[in-house]
């Protein structure tokens, strides 16, 4: 293992932390641009409390709401319009991963100069940005992690293309993360959001490299906790302990921690951006849908690696040298929980039919492709593979 890591991300975590936003924000700016997404902050008294929390400690504040699930380009622009015209000079994001990714997609652009789609992976003028407003995430869904990583994922409207970006300048400069929010969440969102998380960890444990013995720990602490907590806040959403327990387990899924040093590429994630930029389904619910498929399709090379997930997470027993019985129960089991919590698991229950499987194909590999054209993960992927396991998916 060879690696390099920072996260500067400062993270207040724990019940009734809401109350120190101010405090948080005040140290980065004095007008906040103040980005929510469709109206849950306010159908209940975060989005008041926290403008509360923010003036008290003499922070201005200009609103931007309306950011829809799966956040579009003209969305980020006219959010970094806003904050241009109002003199912000911070931005919070209070809502769940769109609002999140949006407004650091925003604090971007105001020094982006050009297009800012240009910033996203995929483009052939690609241009990271370098610069960027200072931002504190304040999530109130737990799923994404993107409360304390350098991500954003945005959909262009126009070539319905999702895609992302990571650059040092968007890491938030602090999460306040507040198990307290997320009570309201509703069980659907509840267990996308479980997926989501569980989908980030099972992604590089399975497309890393070889020889990280302790990521594989790691990532195997997040999927029990989940499978412990996840379906305790699914059935009781005022269960604060289990709130608190799965976004934990979501801050961490995807800080960095569980992937230093696996290098691993994203190929679920990647397939499931097309079907979310086409469709706008639930990011947790395609995951839920492409990741069975996909691990199917991958167990097929390195069976002996899914023997190990199935062993280490359902306690099954495989029968070497042949592990591809119990790589098979593994990821049955793997589908069953995630049904068990609610989630969709094939493509009809998300109302997704056969007629676009080689558009969603190539529009994944638009965005992501190796030297070769194809789908980096393990094993790669051609056009055909990934049209193999949404077939498998319908
Ligand atoms: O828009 P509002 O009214 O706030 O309602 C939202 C939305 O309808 C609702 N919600 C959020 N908090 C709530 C709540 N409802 C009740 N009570 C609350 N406390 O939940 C719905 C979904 O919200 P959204 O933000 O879209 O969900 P999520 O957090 O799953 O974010 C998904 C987006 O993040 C991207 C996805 O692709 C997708 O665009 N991702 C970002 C990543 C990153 N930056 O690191 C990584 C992920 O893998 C993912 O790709
Ligand atoms: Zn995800």
């Amino acid at each position: 293992m060879k690696f390099e890591f920072l996260n500067p991300t400062h993270l207040v975590f724990g019940a009734g932390s809401l109350s120190r936003l101010g405090e948080v924000v005040r140290a980065y700016g004095k007008k906040a641009l103040l980005v929510t997404g469709g109206g849950s902050v306010r159908r209940n008294d975060t989005f008041d409390r926290a403008v509360s929390s923010l003036k008290a400690a003499g922070v201005a504040v200009a609103e931007c709401s309306g950011i829809e699930p799966n956040p579009r380009l003209s969305t980020v622009l006219r959010g970094a319009g806003i904050a241009r015209s109002e003199g912000c000079d911070v931005v919070v994001a209070l809502g769940g991963g769109s609002v999140m990714d949006a407004a650091k997609a925003m604090a971007a652009t105001l020094f982006y100069e050009g297009d800012p789609w240009n910033m996203m992976t995929g483009q052939k003028n690609r241009r990271l940005p370098e610069k960027a407003l200072p931002v504190v995430t304040v999530p109130t869904l737990a799923a994404t992690g993107s409360e304390m990583n350098g991500g954003a994922v945005i959909t262009n409207e126009k070539t319905t293309l999702k895609s992302f970006v990571t650059a040092g300048c968007l890491y938030p400069r602090a999460a306040v993360v507040d198990p307290e929010l997320t009570l309201s969440v509703p069980p659907d969102q509840t267990a996308f959001g479980i997926c989501d998380l569980m989908t980030h960890v099972t992604e590089s444990y399975f497309n890393g490299v070889d020889g990280t013995p302790l990521q594989d720990r790691f990532a195997e602490g997040v999927i029990h906790t989940a499978m412990e907590w996840g379906p305790r806040a699914v059935s009781d959403g005022r269960d604060i302990k289990a709130r608190a327990q799965v976004q934990w387990a979501s801050v961490v899924a995807l800080n960095g921690w569980v992937q230093i040093g696996t290098l691993a590429p994203y190929p679920v994630h990647m397939i499931e951006h097309s079907l979310s930029a086409h469709h706008d389904i639930a990011h947790g619910a395609g995951l839920a849908v492409v990741n069975p498929a996909w691990m199917r399709f991958a167990a097929r090379t390195r069976p002996e690696r899914f023997a190990q997930f199935a062993e280490r997470i359902f306690g099954l027993s495989p029968q070497r040298p042949d592990d591809s019985e119990a790589a098979a129960q593994g990821i049955d089991r793997f589908e069953a929980f995630l049904r068990s919590i609610g989630c969709p698991t094939c493509l009809s229950e998300v109302g997704i039919g056969k007629a676009l499987l080689e558009r969603y194909a190539k529009d994944t590999l638009l965005v992501a492709h190796d030297a070769d054209g194809r789908l980096p993960g393990r094993p790669s992927m051609s056009e055909a593979d990934i049209v193999e396991v949404l077939r498998s998916a319908l």
